[in-house]
């Protein structure tokens, strides 16, 4: 018997997301071991900017205040806010790093790495599973497609 969860569609996109996070560590190796960096860099530079952040831009939107409305605390996802707001910062170190400066790319393409890698088990682990045990799957679907709005506005599609 499979069954489904109402934030099932929340972890796919986490799922499409992971690959592309882990090449963020595969980035860091790079650097450290030599080759050319201005592809890979360039691709995830590109990922962060117009994947992960625009998923978060959403999350802000939409999720989080649900997950602070369920748990009855606004502050709730103030920590969860400031690991957006970090990997920005290390998003946009990434994007101005001179592709000759490895030191540099090593060191932001790590901590990136660890940084989104936990998030995402953050969200999988502790959210996502609070939405499933409060919410219908109609309620969750339709959080969904507000944060599918949201993403499409953030992208300028919207
Ligand atoms: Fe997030
Ligand atoms: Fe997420």
């Amino acid at each position: 018997m499979t069954t489904t969860r109402p934030t099932d569609p929340l972890r796919a996109e986490h799922d499409g997301l992971r690959p592309h996070v882990d090449r963020l560590r595969d980035l860091g190796d790079q650097a450290v071991q030599g080759g050319d960096m201005m592809e890979p860099l360039q691709a995830s530079v590109e990922f962060l900017h117009h994947h992960l952040l625009v998923h978060a831009t959403a999350e802000e939107a939409v999720l989080y205040p649900l997950v602070a409305d369920v748990l009855g605390a606004p502050r709730a996802t103030a920590t969860m806010s400031e690991d957006h707001a970090r990997i920005k910062v290390l998003a946009a170190e990434l994007a101005d790093v001179d592709a000759d400066d490895r030191r540099s790319i090593a060191r932001v393409a790590y901590g990136l790495h660890t940084l989104i890698t936990l998030h995402l088990e953050k969200e999988e682990k502790v959210y996502l599973p609070l939405l499933d045990a409060s919410l219908s799957h109609d309620a969750v679907a339709a959080m969904y497609q507000r944060m599918e709005d949201a993403a499409a506005t953030a992208l300028g599609h919207g």
